[in-house]
């Protein structure tokens, strides 16, 4: 059997839920460095096509504001409470990363190359965040396809929003989640 302390944390992290978070989120300090390893992430061409927006005090109330409003015209469930809730969906952790994907025109490299890198920025704020102890969870929802949303955090026409990292304290460790069984997804070898 391999010992090894990387491989361990990712064969037992777990996201915990964004409702399962308290304060406090990560220091300025420790934010710069959680995210220094999730900008190193592979791009090929060394395009960086994604952003990383920190929402953060005031911000998240202003994002969940724009992000209620936009929802609320679509929305079946018009109550006052699915109006709050849905303005207080940012609040629930004191830390949010937006991770926008912005690809580029580029005579070789396929967009959806671009948005994959995106989604390893996504996956490795996850990570770096739980290897230091902290819940963190990736979400998307309907408020990432709302193009006010995508407006407001400085994305342009053809970005999409990868995901929001919540970042925060846990208020309860999570229970363990089903996992797909190797065979059933891992395949050696070419297809019969
Ligand atoms: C792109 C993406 C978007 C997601 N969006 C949501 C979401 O909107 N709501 C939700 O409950 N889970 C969402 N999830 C799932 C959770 O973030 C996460 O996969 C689940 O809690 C298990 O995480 P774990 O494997 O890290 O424990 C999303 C996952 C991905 C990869």
């Amino acid at each position: 059997m391999v010992e090894n302390s990387t491989l361990e944390f990712l064969k037992t992290r777990r996201s915990v839920l964004a409702r399962n978070m308290e304060e406090p989120g990560p220091s300025a300090d420790v934010l710069r460095e959680i995210l220094t390893a999730a900008t190193r992430v592979p791009d090929h061409g060394k395009l960086a096509p994604w952003r990383l927006v920190v929402l953060q005090e005031e911000a998240r109330a202003t994002l969940g504001k724009i992000a209620a409003d936009a929802l609320a015209g679509q929305a079946v469930d018009k109550s006052v409470d699915a109006y709050a809730s849905s303005a207080a969906q940012f609040l629930r952790a004191p830390c949010v990363i937006a991770v926008l994907a912005c690809p580029k025109a580029h005579p070789k490299i396929p967009r959806s190359e671009m948005i994959l890198s995106a989604g390893a920025v996504c996956m490795t704020l996850l990570t770096a965040a739980q290897s230091l102890g902290f819940a963190a969870q990736w979400l998307t929802g309907d408020v990432a396809y709302e193009s006010a949303v995508l407006q407001c955090l400085g994305g342009h026409a053809g970005d999409e929003i990868a995901g929001f990292i919540y970042i925060g304290t846990p208020t309860q460790a999570p229970s363990e989640r089903a996992r797909p069984a190797l065979d059933d997804v891992v395949q050696f070898g070419l297809a019969p």
